[in-house]
């Protein structure tokens, strides 16, 4: 038996932009998925499409058991970090030998088929190693770790990635002089916002700004609208939808002192706040109890 864990994440800079290839900076968040497998004579199929794909990906067959603190189709990466820990688990019940590196790759590749080519490799590379990391196109960067206050509201408001997605590229195609400028403004953003990451007042001042530009590509909510407004009405250095939009999550950067404050401003609104900050592990090997 081999139970491993691995994390949520947050888009902080560059989400939609980074499915054509432009930057893309998220970071891992304490939530974490916990997964045990067991070699077993009579396994059954798990109802999970990704759980499927990792025994398949792995060549083996065998029993698994979730249980997991990231709120699934928030936003957070759940499937990415379900995906990640179950590889990890087969990988060492099985001693197949897989790089952390490898299962990065591999969890993409799964995440891609199950999400019919619609993702990119943000959420798996961040699961896998933890921190801050730079997506371009195919090539990760891990940036300097730091340690960002996060108060992150779910709006409860259920929505579809692959659908923004699909709605994105769809006003991408009829407005290409409107959205490309937005996107190439979203790039601008991610770049500076890299020479920011230590100053979370200057970095808030950036979410702001991203914000705006994914309301301009239509993914905003107004119940989201309603959460980032009242975070920074409760102190927020900045705030912004995380993640595909229309439904899901927004994220506050905050100063360590006034997180419970704008995480009761998010709960008055009858959402969900998630008071977190940075993993910088990424997956790893659980004691099994
Ligand atoms: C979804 O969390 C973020 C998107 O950019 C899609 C992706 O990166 O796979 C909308």
């Amino acid at each position: 038996m081999a139970t491993w864990s691995a994390p949520g994440k947050v888009f902080l800079f560059g989400e939609h932009a980074v499915v054509y290839g432009k930057p893309g900076i998220a970071m891992a968040i304490k939530p974490r998925v916990f997964v045990t497998v067991r070699k077993t004579r009579r396994p059954q199929r798990a109802k999970s499409p990704y759980i499927d794909g990792c025994f398949d990906a792995m060549g083996v067959i065998g029993s698994v058991y979730i249980n997991s603190q990231i709120p699934s189709s928030s936003g957070l990466g759940s499937s990415a970090a379900v995906t990640v820990a179950t590889l990890s688990a087969i990988n060492d019940e099985f001693s197949v030998g897989k790089s952390r590196e490898d299962i990065a790759n591999m969890a993409f590749e799964i995440e891609k088929t199950v999400q019919k080519g619609r993702a990119s490799p943000t959420d798996t590379t961040v699961s896998a190693f933890g921190g801050i990391v730079l997506i371009t196109g195919g090539s990760r960067r891990r940036l300097p770790p730091q340690s960002l206050h996060l108060v992150i509201g779910d709006s409860m408001v259920s929505h579809s990635t692959s659908k923004m997605v699909e709605q994105v590229a769809d006003l991408k195609k009829s407005n290409p002089k409107i959205v490309d400028p937005i996107l190439d403004a979203i790039e601008g953003v991610s770049l500076a916002a890299i020479h920011h990451l230590s100053n979370p007042k200057e970095l808030g001042r950036y979410m702001n700004m991203n914000h705006a530009l994914l309301d301009a590509l239509g993914v905003g909510n107004p119940q989201l609208s309603r959460l980032v407004l009242a975070a920074r009405s409760a102190g927020a250095f900045g705030a912004k939808i995380t993640g595909a939009g229309g439904g899901g999550c927004m994220v506050a950067l905050c100063a360590k002192p006034i997180l419970h404050r704008v995480a009761h401003a998010i709960q008055a609104c009858d959402a969900r706040a998630i008071v977190t900050g940075i993993d910088t592990e990424g997956v790893r090997k659980e004691k099994n109890v």
